[in-house]
């Protein structure tokens, strides 16, 4: 059996290469159009990990040649403040896509707040036009987390399509749309969650195995078949550092491949924001609907220059 260590999966560099794709798409669009791709990010109120991850997509931004700005909004703003910014963000003429980081303080309702947004700008996909787009399998923008695991798992050449895919977790930003996109991709779906009686028994059912339950250390060997693809997509703060879902390297013995925390899926989440928001950009002036699917298609064509 070959160390585990070799069968944990480079996120990092897989979001690397994308990211250069990026760049190159946001240098063509600029050329072509004369400015930059944009991107609006708000944040409401003072949680750290969200100030953090906002400051990190505005810096992934200026590196990819991305026109980006951050809106800081006060914990006590009320709902139709931010709302009102939103849709204002979404008339904006640099402004091809736009995110609401969650969560948001109580008292704002984030649904809400989503369903106020141009779809076409909506680059996390949690409109309810691309949720809805995504399920009836005419997808347009999708969530950018569910979007980086499939194209992670083709960076590695893993196909979903035919494979038994179980996913643990029901979150509107993961475990749901992502169980969209595989069926789109013609995986059978299992999805588990807290309610789920014999969580064991679904997880070794699995050929890809997708964590997403925010519980660090959830998962162990005993809920793996043997050979199957695990991806950790939990992250949570214990004693100031991240761990994820999975203990990785307890269940590197028994499966083919694992996704490390930090340094799996992670980078991917942010490399597709990116995507999203080049998308976006060229679909608007293109006078037509964003299709996140264009970037699988592109990571497919440059597979080799990670050797999968
Ligand atoms: N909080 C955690 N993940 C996400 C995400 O993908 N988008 C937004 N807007 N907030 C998040």
């Amino acid at each position: 059996m070959s160390r585990t260590v070799d069968k944990l999966w480079n996120g990092r560099e897989v979001a690397a290469r994308f990211r250069t794709m990026v760049r190159e798409r946001a240098d063509a669009f600029r050329r072509r159009y004369g400015r930059r791709p944009g991107l609006a990010a708000v944040v409401v109120g003072d949680d750290p990990a969200s100030l953090l991850y906002v400051a990190g997509k505005a810096r992934a931004c200026q590196e990819a040649g991305l026109y980006s700005e951050v809106h800081h909004l006060p914990a006590t703003a009320a709902e139709e403040d931010v709302i009102a910014l939103v849709r204002a963000l979404c008339g904006e003429s640099r402004v091809d896509g736009v995110l609401v980081q969650w969560p948001v303080p109580a008292g704002i309702d984030y649904e809400r707040v989503v369903s106020a947004m141009d779809p076409a700008r909506d680059v996390d996909g949690f409109h309810p036009v691309n949720t809805g787009v995504l399920w009836r399998g005419r997808p347009a923008l999708v969530p950018c987390t569910p979007l980086g695991i499939l194209a992670l798992l083709r960076a590695y050449g893993v196909s979903p399509a035919g494979r038994r895919v179980t996913i643990v977790g029901r979150s509107p930003i993961v475990g749901r749309p992502l169980a969209g996109l595989m069926l789109l991709h013609d995986a059978t779906v299992t999805v588990c969650h807290s309610r789920t009686t014999d969580l064991a028994a679904a997880t070794r059912e699995a050929d890809i195995l997708v964590v997403a339950a925010g519980r660090p250390g959830l998962i162990g060997p005993e809920h793996v078949r043997p050979g199957a693809v695990v991806i950790d997509v939990g992250i949570t703060r214990v004693d100031g550092r991240p761990v994820g879902d999975v203990r990785t390297h307890e269940v590197a013995a028994v499966a083919a491949a694992v996704t490390p925390v930090p340094g799996g899926v992670g980078p991917m989440t942010v490399a597709m924001l990116l995507a999203n928001t080049v998308e976006a950009a060229f679909a608007r002036e293109e006078g037509r609907v964003p299709r996140s699917q264009v970037w699988l298609e592109a990571g497919d064509a440059v597979a080799g220059r990670w050797g999968a």
